[in-house]
């Protein structure tokens, strides 16, 4: 979300920050110790350290005792104003659906477990949760509930407070197999905010970076973690044509580059049998630019992440773009758009029956904050080619809709209809605050702002899919639907 006039109230408090700085976390001593671990579908497994790594390595196995595999990579990678270097390797040779050890090679590391990815076409029911617009908690962080109207009080809050949606997410960890996360992460561009941070906002920036990731790895080190950029991740802060004030390396997605972009898959090969199906994934995978627009299959689902921020005509973060966050692009003209078409024209419903598409900014919410661009962008392409469930993020709060194309309900509404059910799942928890859930949209079925919340995502059967929106704070379901879809159709086209 953009925020412009609460950095504007913000500003009074420069008065009253001369005495603090930027809360950066502890350095540990011994400096090869694994911080921000995450993991990603199709093996990779991720971390920082303070110091840069000659070789990274992690060791597994399928038992505790025998970490007999070990993977290794030489790219321990940083960039201004960064004081960690980020590591990833990619572990090969999995047992698909299996529970791996696993030990990050360090003098201070101890070992952990995760479950392996399941393979493109096991129909083997699981959920999987969509967290958007989370943000750090603690002496940079948010408010545990409220509206825009308690930003106010932001500066008092007790820097303790827990976050609800990762302690949640972490208190179930069992419940689910993956979480997608397309944007605003740390929210390491509202520095501002704290009077603390004014004189220091360099330092800032990255000590909530470094805090925030410190925070998601419990979950992000447990369970694959997929990632697409939000506005918040773009640049060092969010106020529209200052973006050029901001130091060399927190600009144009770097720090989400950095982390994010040895993590999230490139190329696999299509399971389809049909042939037309293996040439538009190989297109679509030629095609793909990992983290900002790529897709993964798991289980009975095909996931394609889109970039709402860049990369299409008046994408709002471009040069010259409405949000005014200088950024990008990351691929030619036509570059991701074609990718769309051949990543969605590919999928072969009898091997993965769900399409799922996820990007930051909705075309469908209540209130007025709808990207239009992005409507006129990628809706067609999610219509044409049958997308089941579209997520989205960016405003704070959780909406639901029923299937929708080009603002008409689809008179088959939940059961078999052929345009997507979009939700917006924004409502896990920042220091921005919820959005109100405005005024009333067409085909909205569902809209929550009284506290955080996030989005389970259950499949079923190859026919079934639940969605609910949880409440972070008690776990109370606030909203719970079924969509059909007899999928009868091998490639759909529409
Ligand atoms: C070892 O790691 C733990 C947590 O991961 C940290 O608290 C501790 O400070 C580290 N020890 C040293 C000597 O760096
Ligand atoms: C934060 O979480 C910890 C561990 O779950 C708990 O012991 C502590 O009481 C919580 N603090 C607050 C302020 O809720
Ligand atoms: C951002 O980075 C990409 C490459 O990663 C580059 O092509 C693009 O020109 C950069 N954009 C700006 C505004 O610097
Ligand atoms: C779906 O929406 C597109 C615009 O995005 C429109 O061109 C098309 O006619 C619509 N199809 C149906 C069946 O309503
Ligand atoms: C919005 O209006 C529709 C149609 O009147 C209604 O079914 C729906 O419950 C409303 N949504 C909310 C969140 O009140």
């Amino acid at each position: 979300m953009n925020i412009l006039p609460t950095s504007v109230k913000a500003l009074p408090f420069l008065a009253v920050c001369v005495m603090a700085a930027a809360s950066y976390p502890a350095i540990p001593q011994d400096r090869t110790t694994p911080v921000q671990q995450r993991l990603a579908v199709k093996g990779p497994n991720a971390w920082n350290t303070y110091q840069k790594l000659d070789q990274a390595c992690v060791q597994y196995g399928t038992s505790s005792d025998a970490l007999t595999s070990e993977a290794c990579s030489t790219d321990s990678a940083t960039y201004p104003t960064s004081r960690t270097y980020s590591n990833a390797v990619t572990l090969t040779g999995l047992t698909p659906a299996t529970t791996y050890y696993y030990k990050i090679v360090s003098t201070n590391s101890s070992v952990e477990h995760f479950s392996s990815p399941r393979v493109a076409g096991d129909k083997t029911p699981f959920s999987m949760n969509a967290v958007i617009d989370m943000g750090v908690y603690g002496a940079d962080g948010y408010t545990i509930q409220g509206d825009m109207s308690k930003r106010d009080t932001i500066p008092q809050i007790d820097p303790s407070l827990n976050h609800t949606t990762i302690g949640r997410l972490a208190n179930t960890v069992d419940d689910y197999e993956l979480i997608i996360h397309p944007g605003d992460f740390a929210y390491a561009d509202d520095w501002f905010y704290k009077p603390k941070n004014l004189l220091d906002g360099k330092d800032a920036f990255q000590a909530i970076l470094e805090t925030f990731y410190n925070q998601l790895a419990p979950i992000a080190g447990r369970k694959p973690y997929m990632a697409s950029p939000g506005n918040h991740e773009a640049a060092c802060q969010e106020i529209p044509y200052t973006t050029g004030l901001c130091p060399d390396g927190q600009e144009n997605f770097t720090d989400f580059m950095n982390r994010f972009g040895k993590m999230m898959p490139t190329a696999f090969t299509s399971t389809s049998s049909d042939n037309t199906a293996k040439v538009n994934a190989n297109k679509a995978q030629a095609l793909a630019k990992p983290p900002f627009w790529y897709s993964f299959e798991y289980g009975m689902i095909h996931v394609t992440m889109i970039d709402t921020e860049t990369d299409f005509a008046n994408a709002p973060d471009q040069p010259g773009g409405s949000a005014g966050l200088d950024s990008g692009p990351f691929g030619t003209a036509t570059q991701q758009l074609d990718f769309l078409a051949a990543d969605l024209a590919s999928v072969d419903r009898s091997v993965t029956p769900w399409l799922v598409v996820a990007g930051h900014r909705p075309w469908y919410s209540t209130g007025s904050n709808r990207c239009a661009p992005c409507k006129a962008a990628f809706e067609p392409l999610l219509y044409k080619y049958g997308v089941d469930l579209a997520i989205f993020g960016h405003v704070h709060n959780s909406q639901r809709f029923l299937p929708v194309n080009d603002t008409k309900p689809d008179p088959k509404g939940m059961n078999d209809p052929k345009a997507p059910v979009y939700i917006v799942a924004g409502g896990a928890g920042n220091i921005e605050g919820l959005s109100g859930v405005g005024s009333n949209y067409s085909t909205n079925v569902f809209a929550y702002a009284e506290d955080f919340s996030y989005a389970t995502v259950s499949f079923l059967s190859e026919n079934e899919v639940k969605v609910e929106f949880i409440r972070s704070l008690t776990g109370e379901v606030l909203d719970s639907s079924v969509l059909y879809k007899s999928h009868g159709q091998q490639f759909v086209v529409q």
